[in-house]
C-alpha cells in the first residue's frame, strides 16, 4: 500500500489528494460464451486484481502509468481528443473508458493514475475488464457522478468494444463490477437481471489452472464463433418467433435444429442452448449444496466447449483432463474465451497438494508446459478503498 503510494508520488511528484481504488479479475464457475448469446453466466469477482491510485488535475491532461508496463512510462492524452493508439498499447482500455464517459456526457476533469495489478497477464482471468472499471469507478467519484455500478459495467463494455475494438459480450465487465464477496452471480445476459448465491465449498477450494499457453488467436477465433451462432439464430428465427439462442429449451432446439443447414453452425448453436440451460441448473445444484451434480456440469461443459464449441485446444483439454483423473476433484473445466488461458477447479482441500503436482506432472509430460496453480477467494466487486490494505 504504502509502496504504490511512493510509486506514485515518484512519478508524478508530490501534492494533492490521492485516492485509491481496487477493481477485481473474475473467473466464471460455468456458462462460457452464453453472454454474447442471450444466455446466463455464473462467474464471480476475484481477490486478485487491478489497484489504481489517482488524483485529480485541474487542466484537460489525463496521464496514465502501470507498474505492470514500466518501460512504457507515463503515457499522456488530452481529454479533448482521444483517440485510439496501437502505441498506447495497455492504456487504450482506460482511455476507452474515459472516452465513452465523454461521449455519454459526462463532465470529467483530467487526472493522473497509477495502476499496479497482480492478475496474470493474457490467462483470460479479465485483467483489460479489471483496469476498465478501476478507471470507470475512479472517474466516478473523482468527478462525483454518482454514477450507478451498471451503468459503469455497460460504459466499460462499450469501451472495449468500440474503442479498443473487441467484440466482447458484458460477463466480464459485469462480474466486475457487480462482484460479491463469497458469491457468484447467475447473469441473465439479456435483460441484465441478476441474482447471487453464496459459494460455501465447505471443505473445499476454488483452483485456478493456468495453462500458459497465451490465447494467440483467441480474438479473430472469437469473432467467428458470434458470426457462427448469429447465422444460426437467423435461421431459426425464419421458423421461430425469437429474439436470441437463450430463449431456446432443449426440446424447441432439439425439434428445430434441421433448419440450421451448416453442421458447424448447428454444433456452435447446440452449445449456446445445452450451455444456458445446464448453468441456470447448476446455479441451482450449488445453491442447494449439491457438489457433485454441480461439478458433474462443469464437466459436460467443458466437452460441449471441447466438441461442439472447438474453443479448448490441446493445453487446456490436457490440465482439465488431469484434473478430472485426480482424487478429490469435484469438477474441473476451462474458463473464459478458451484457446489458452485458465480452467477453474473445486478440489477438496486435503488433496490440494497432490492435485498440484500430479496435474502439473501430467499436464508437463503431455505439452512441454509448466502450469500455474492460483488458489483463489471470492472478493467483492470493484469500488474506492480507504486504505489500500483493505484491498491487499
Ligand atoms: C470472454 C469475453 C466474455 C465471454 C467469454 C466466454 O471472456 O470477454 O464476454 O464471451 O469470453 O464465455
Amino acid at each position: 500500500m504504502k509502496s504504490l503510494n511512493a510509486h506514485f508520488r515518484k512519478v508524478y511528484g508530490e501534492g494533492g489528494e490521492i485516492r485509491s481504488f481496487f477493481s477485481p479479475g473474475r473467473v466464471n464457475l460455468i456458462g462460457e460464451h452464453t453472454d454474447y448469446n442471450g444466455g446466463h453466466v455464473f462467474p464471480c469477482s476475484l481477490s486478485i486484481g487491478t489497484y489504481a491510485v489517482a488524483r485529480k488535475r485541474e487542466d484537460s491532461f489525463v496521464r496514465f502509468y502501470s507498474m505492470n508496463f514500466e518501460d512504457q512510462g507515463v503515457i499522456t492524452v488530452d481529454l479533448k481528443e482521444i483517440i485510439y493508439d496501437e502505441k498506447d498499447d495497455w492504456a487504450n482500455y482506460p482511455k476507452g473508458v474515459v472516452s465513452i464517459m465523454k461521449e455519454s456526457g459526462y463532465e470529467v476533469s483530467g487526472f493522473d493514475v497509477l495502476y499496479f495489478g497482480n492478475i496474470p497477464n493474457g490467462a483470460g482471468l479479465s485483467s483489460s475488464a479489471s483496469i476498465e472499471l478501476a478507471t470507470a469507478v475512479l472517474l466516478n467519484e473523482l468527478n462525483d457522478l454518482h454514477l450507478e455500478m451498471v451503468e459503469m459495467v455497460k460504459m466499460s463494455q462499450r469501451a472495449e468494444n468500440e474503442f479498443v475494438g473487441v467484440n466482447c459480450g458484458i460477463m466480464d465487465q459485469f462480474a466486475i463490477g457487480m462482484g460479491k464477496e463469497d458469491a457468484a452471480v447467475l447473469l441473465d445476459c439479456n435483460t441484465l437481471e441478476y441474482t447471487y448465491s453464496p459459494v460455501v465449498l465447505e471443505n473445499a477450494s476454488l483452483v485456478i489452472s493456468n495453462t500458459n499457453k497465451r490465447r494467440g488467436l483467441a480474438d479473430s477465433k472469437y469473432n467467428e464463433r458470434r458470426s457462427e451462432c448469429e447465422r444460426a439464430l437467423s435461421q431459426l428465427q425464419e421458423h421461430l418467433q425469437i429474439e436470441s439462442l437463450g430463449d431456446l429449451t432443449v426440446e424447441t432446439f432439439e425439434a428445430n435444429k434441421q433448419h440450421i443447414t451448416n453442421p458447424i453452425d448447428q454444433k456452435r448453436a447446440k452449445h449456446a442452448v445445452y450451455e444456458n440451460v445446464r448453468t441456470i441448473e447448476a446455479a441451482k445444484r450449488l445453491k442447494a449444496g449439491e457438489f457433485d451434480a454441480f461439478g458433474q456440469l462443469m464437466h459436460e461443459s467443458h466437452v460441449s466447449l471441447r466438441d461442439d464449441y472447438e474453443v479448448t485446444g490441446l493445453e487446456l483439454d490436457a490440465l482439465v483432463e488431469a484434473a478430472w483423473a485426480e482424487e478429490g476433484v469435484i469438477g474441473s473445466r476451462m474458463t473464459g474465451a478458451g484457446f489458452g488461458g485458465c480452467t477453474i477447479s473445486i478440489v477438496e482441500n486435503q488433496f490440494l497438494d497432490s492435485f498440484k503436482t500430479n496435474v502439473a506432472k501430467t499436464y508437463k509430460e503431455k505439452t512441454g508446459l509448466t502450469p500455474e496453480f492460483y488458489v483463489v477467494e471470492i472478493g467483492a466487486g470493484a469500488r474506492e478503498v480507504n486504505q489500500l490494505s483493505e484491498a491487499l
